[in-house]
């Protein structure tokens, strides 16, 4: 990986290598924009890992431009010293501090900023909708100093590159393209014009900071909406950019109606926006950051060594490890916790106001989760291991117990396997394989092939039981459900070469869906009868948009507001909201209406009097990321 780990010079800035993590919300904000001691380890953790540069997420530069009360701020000198202390934590790790300058326009909502959301012109945000203030000419040059004040306070507090949000749909963004620009003043119409608010922003920005300090734009080069942005268009706003001072680009992609080409889900190709970074190098050979799923330093250094881009952003995995960069320099790609790109951290910023990640549960809590040695080391059997037993089994053993783990299958990863057999989400396999190498790396005793009963238990004698012992398939109460027709979920995926020509799947939550799209790319007709009025229901909302547009282009005949009534030899008789029962044949009827806490081992040894804990799913049905986060919770107390 030579090519990854060379050095590069960007104006002033000496880069050891050419990784630099992106802007990442992680909104570790205090509602009044202070910075609390979580936020600067977070940084400092992800530069500790190897970085060449870190750029410090999007900082409004204007109370009106906040898309959240836990977004970063930069417009007023009060948040300078919090700032510092994030600019000094990365530097004091040996990467260069960065940091975004941000304003949100019409892409939030009045609730967080207490008055109308500006915009370019009267259009309102495609998904957060709601009337928007277009900027008059006076609003527009207030906005443009802002983003100039915001440049002086970023060198203030140490930052040494600054990056001026010009993508994913916010305000900058707004103004390049027709899709939200319908202005008939200087700030709209052809591309001079609609680049001018851009343009003035960095002309602003270059006479604040001097000519040596280097400036990056982020652009959505390719928006795929109509009247947006694409790539030849992109390249001439940046030749105006160029002119005004711009340094570097980051190639993105996407705005708020195209989100999944912002973060793209596990359905989306690695290094998907490379492509359009490699014609913009060409066009413009200028040094260009490619982003976008490069979750592997293999692919990030075949980038680098084809010339495609100079530098490449790894953001969503250096939140799941952000000690990738320096695993990768010492070769250990095993080690790596690879991003699984299930966008976790994309919704638990705008569902729960602070960042979290399904494989890296200390993402955002490093502080409390950092490991201590255990005080007394003792002997601890886990049973199950699916994501909460291996994550617990190797979190214990790394403080000093002694860990044995317990399967009963052949293989460990619990319903991960399963999960991992459609073809969209492979990448769950890195999640197994890191969890079963951290399980060597720090000597859990595995004894697969090994089912536990209560006489096992007693044989082991352990000081500590923990039981991960997941849960098993629900099946609906109906009639006949008995029949030989109605398979499980696990059943459906593990179904091998044998085709099945027409299925009908009971339940369109994720697993439902995935399970339809599944069978669908397969050849089989499929139905979902859901009794919700929506499909795929608790599922992260870029990863639900394209799932059902996948089953929309697979025919997936989808049933919502429909109740099962009874199975029968050939299919299955439902009824719609109006109570009209109909049947629709099948082959196979899957059941993916949920799954039942799997307690048998924990009857058998609860009065056995030994120190039991339970997680993941045989408590509660859930998650991979409830049973991760739970084995490492229990992992570090015990
Ligand atoms: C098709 C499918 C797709 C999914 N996709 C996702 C997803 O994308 N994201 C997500 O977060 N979640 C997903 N899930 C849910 C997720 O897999 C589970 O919530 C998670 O695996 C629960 O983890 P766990 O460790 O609690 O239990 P499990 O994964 O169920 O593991 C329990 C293990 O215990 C073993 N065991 C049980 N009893 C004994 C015993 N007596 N002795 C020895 N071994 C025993 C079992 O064999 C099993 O391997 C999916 C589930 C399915 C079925
Ligand atoms: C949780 C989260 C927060 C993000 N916040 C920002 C941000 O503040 N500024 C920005 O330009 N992009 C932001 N992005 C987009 C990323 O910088 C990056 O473009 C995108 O995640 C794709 O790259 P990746 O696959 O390496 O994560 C965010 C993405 C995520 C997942």
């Amino acid at each position: 990986m030579k090519h990854l780990f060379s050095n590069y010079r960007l104006k002033n800035c000496d880069l050891k290598n050419r990784i630099v993590m992106p802007g990442l919300a992680s909104f570790l904000i205090e509602d009044d924009g202070s910075i609390p001691d979580k936020t600067i380890e977070h940084y400092r953790l992800r530069a500790a890992g190897g970085p060449a540069m870190v750029i410090m997420e999007a900082c409004a530069v204007s109370p009106e431009g906040i898309v959240s009360p836990h977004q970063a701020r930069i417009y007023d000198d009060r948040f300078v010293e919090g700032l510092n202390k994030i600019a000094r934590a990365i530097k004091s790790e040996g990467s260069v501090p960065a940091v975004q300058i941000h304003h949100g326009g019409r892409q939030t909502s009045s609730k967080v900023i207490k008055q109308l959301p500006v915009a370019p012109s009267p259009l309102p945000c495609p998904t957060i909708k709601g009337d928007v203030k277009p900027l008059t000419t006076g609003g527009i040059e207030e906005i443009v100093k802002k983003f100039g004040d915001a440049a002086t306070r970023a060198i203030e507090a140490g930052f040494e590159l600054i990056e001026i949000h010009g993508a994913h749909g916010y305000l900058v963004n707004q103004f390049l393209s027709r899709f939200s620009n319908i202005r008939e003043d200087r700030y709209g119409g052809d591309i001079e014009g609609r680049t001018r608010f851009a343009k003035e922003i960095v002309q602003e920005v270059r006479n604040r900071v001097g000519k040596d300090f280097p400036i990056s734009f982020k652009i959505s080069a390719m928006e795929f909406v109509k009247d947006g942005l694409e790539v030849e268009e992109s390249i001439e706003i940046l030749k105006i950019l160029l002119n005004a001072g711009m340094d570097v680009v980051q190639v993105s992609a996407g705005n708020d109606a195209t989100p999944e080409w912002i973060c793209q889900p596990m359905f989306m190709g690695k290094a998907c926006l490379a492509g359009f970074a490699g014609k913009i190098k060409k066009a413009l050979d200028i040094p260009v950051m490619t982003v976008g799923r490069i979750n592997d330093p293999l692919i990030a250094d075949e980038i680098i060594k084809n010339g495609t881009a100079d530098l490449v952003c790894i953001g969503r995995g250096l939140l799941a490890d952000p000690e990738m960069p320096k695993k990768a320099m010492e070769g250990r790609l095993d080690d790596i916790r690879t991003c699984i790109a299930c966008n976790t951290c994309m919704e638990s910023i705008f569902r729960r106001g602070r960042i979290e990640c399904l494989v890296n549960p200390v993402l955002g809590r490093e502080k409390e989760m950092a490991f201590h040695p255990a005080k007394t080391p003792k002997k601890v059997m886990v049973v199950g291991a699916g994501p909460g037993g291996l994550n617990v089994a190797w979190v214990a053993a790394r403080r000093g117990h002694d860990v044995h783990l317990f399967e009963k299958q052949p293989q460990v990863g619990g319903q991960l396997i399963v999960g991992s057999i459609t073809a969209f989400k492979k990448e769950i396999l890195n999640l197994i394989r890191f969890q079963k190498r951290q399980i060597e790396r720090f000597g859990v005793k595995c004894h697969i092939n090994h089912e536990v009963t209560a006489n096992t238990v007693k044989a082991q004698a352990p000081d500590i039981v923990i039981l991960a012992t997941g849960s098993v398939p629900s099946f609906p109460p109906v009639d006949r459900i008995d029949r030989e027709i109605v398979i499980s979920v696990n059943e459906a995926l593990n179904n091998g070469q044998q085709k099945i020509e027409k299925a009908v799947v009971i339940g369109g939550g994720p697993t439902g869906c995935e399970v339809a799209l599944h069978l669908s790319e397969n050849g089989c007709q499929v139905t979902i009868v859901e009794m919700l009025p929506k499909i795929g229901a608790p599922l992260e909302s870029i990863t639900k948009k394209v799932l059902i547009r996948k089953l929309k282009d697979n025919n997936v005949e989808i049933r919502t507001g429909s109740k099962l009534i009874r199975v029968e030899d050939n299919g299955v008789v439902v009824a719609g909201e109006d109570d009209t029962q109909v049947f629709i044949e099948a082959s196979k009827v899957v059941a993916a209406v949920g799954s039942k806490p799997d307690n048998r081992l924990y009857n058998q040894i609860k009065s056995l009097g030994y120190e039991i804990h339970q997680i993941g799913d045989c408590l509660e049905p859930r998650s991979a990321k409830a049973a991760i986060y739970e084995g490492g919770v229990l992992g570090r107390s015990i």
